[in-house]
């Protein structure tokens, strides 16, 4: 009996053999006729060279990559083929009248982009498309109204109080630091306060959220990772501050609230309190992943802006002296800001859509075509073609932004932006996919940064010049290193 299991058990995996086998050569073809469609449809644009295994996965990943793309995007005007390995190619388009093409339409997210994030953020407004998502975002939007958003003013003075009496006594030490951490803990701090109406007391999710976007981008531009089966997400990927964010967290303090008596209305009363015309509400799941779609999109995009138009404001202390004047102006002899306020910080706000501009928080998002689009200059692309926006090239276009390495923050005063194409700035995306969390980044962005010069002047550490890295949002690769000078007259300087 035992030669003949064994017999039994070496058939089976023969078998076994067999049908891997089998559904590996399945999905080899599949991919090489997704290749085939991809490249056809991209044929009649030309692209930088592409290594034969890498595509362009090797030029994307190095460093200063970012620039490498703004220098194809002057070799190839409107848009060129990037490949990411063999099989996945996207049409990468860095010009006003491509994007309007493809980004007033709201064709969905590119799954083989987006899908990575669901095993973390789980299918929230971000990654959902069709009628669920259209269902989402009409739940959503009330969450975003100004009469919810005026209260979190005072969420942002507090948060960032917290952070600048901490940054007194490094900037006492006389040395540069990094404010991308600081900034990422305050920024989680008033969003959690502005979600759940409780703030940050630990210290371990700006560091998770960190790992988790170098997981992913690393995913995105390494075609080796593509495949599930390939990449299996073990344990030791990730560092254990990653492991605390895929751990259930927000759930007890949901649950909580769902028992819980009223008090003033913050994000998460109104996703508790959404529902649609058939009276139906959220499910648990659905509920889950709007929040952590919040937590992610909400801190680390905010964060990633405070920090770099901080570095241009150090790179450019007449503009810094200018914004700082108008915010000491319009606080007058107050000492915190109010709703009002933010209307009236024009200098500074331009200057934030500047630093938007040459330092975009999100430089690239994806999109699949649901169907056919044809171009301005009568190329086209078939349903199913793969699209990158890059955001970061957008704005460096030369075509559409007079030298566009100075930082110009006129570049933004009315009648600039009256005569410029409305797909040119696209910090937040555009058209019906647009960020839901404009007005609340926007809000924030101005009380932090105001607070931030009324309280110090920033300069820059020439030894640390920040190294740019797309990480889905932009950090940079060695931080931010600043020096810091209270302005408190009390601070002994
Ligand atoms: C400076 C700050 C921010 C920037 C630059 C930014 C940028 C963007 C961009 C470019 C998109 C489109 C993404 C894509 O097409 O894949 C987006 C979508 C989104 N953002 Fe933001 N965002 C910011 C802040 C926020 C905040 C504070 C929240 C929430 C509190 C938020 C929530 C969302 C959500 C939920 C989406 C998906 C919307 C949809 O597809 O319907 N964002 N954001």
């Amino acid at each position: 009996p035992l030669g003949f299991s064994s017999a039994n058990v070496s058939r089976l995996g023969l078998w076994a053999a067999g049908l891997i086998l089998v559904l590996g050569l399945l999905k080899l073809i599949h991919l090489l006729l997704r290749r085939q469609m991809l490249a056809r449809a991209m044929e009649s644009f030309p692209g930088p060279p592409t290594h034969w295994l890498f595509g362009h996965a090797q030029e994307i990943q190095q460093t200063g990559s970012l620039d490498k793309v703004v220098s194809w995007a002057h070799q190839f005007p409107y848009a060129h083929p990037l490949w990411l390995g063999q099989f996945l190619g996207f049409l990468n388009i860095y010009e006003p009248d491509y994007a309007k093409a493809v980004y007033s339409r709201g064709d969905p997210k590119a799954a083989d982009v987006y899908d990575f994030f669901l095993q973390w953020i789980g299918k929230g407004l971000l990654v959902l498309h069709g009628p669920k998502w259209y269902e989402h975002r009409k739940l959503l939007t009330p969450g975003f109204h100004y009469d919810v958003l005026k209260p979190y003013v005072a969420v942002f003075t507090n948060s960032t109080h917290t952070m600048l009496d901490q940054w007194e006594e490094k900037a006492r030490e006389g040395k540069s630091f990094d404010i991308f951490c600081d900034v990422g803990h305050m920024a989680l701090d008033s969003l959690m306060k502005c979600t759940f109406g409780k703030g940050d007391e630990g210290q371990e999710l700006p560091l998770a959220v960190r790992d988790l976007t170098l997981l992913m981008q690393e995913r995105i531009d390494s075609f080796q990772y593509h495949n599930d089966f390939v990449y299996c997400p073990r344990p030791h990927r990730m560092g254990p501050q990653a492991m605390t964010l895929c751990a259930p967290g927000p759930d007890h303090v949901i649950r909580g609230r769902k028992i819980q008596s009223r008090r003033h209305l913050d994000f998460l009363d109104i996703l508790l309190g959404a529902r649609d015309e058939n009276g139906i509400k959220l499910s648990d799941k659905d509920l889950r992943a709007e929040v952590d779609t919040f937590m992610f999109e909400g801190h680390d995009t905010t964060t990633s802006g405070i920090c770099w138009f901080l570095y241009c404001m150090a790179l450019y202390p007449e503009h810094q002296h200018r914004c700082r004047e108008e915010v000491c102006k319009i606080l007058g002899d107050r000492d915190s800001f109010q709703w009002d306020d933010l209307g009236k910080m024009t200098y500074l706000t331009m200057c934030i859509k500047e630093s938007f501009r040459l330092y975009p928080p999100v430089p690239q998002v994806y999109r699949q075509l649901s169907k056919p689009v044809s171009f301005v200059d009568g190329r086209s692309l078939p349903a199913g073609s793969l699209i990158s926006l890059h955001i970061y090239a957008l704005h460096r276009n030369s075509a559409v932004w007079p030298d566009p390495e100075v930082f110009d923050p006129l570049r933004f005063s009315p009648e600039n932006v009256a005569t410029r194409h409305p797909f040119a700035f696209m910090p937040f995306s555009a058209g019906p996919r647009n960020c839901i969390g404009q007005q609340f980044a926007m809000n924030e962005m101005k009380v932090v940064t105001a607070l931030c010069l009324l309280r110090f002047e920033f300069a820059l550490d020439p030894l640390r010049p920040p190294i740019k890295m797309p990480q889905l949002v932009l950090r940079s690769k060695n931080g931010i290193h600043l020096h810091l000078k209270s302005l408190r007259p009390d601070s002994g300087k």
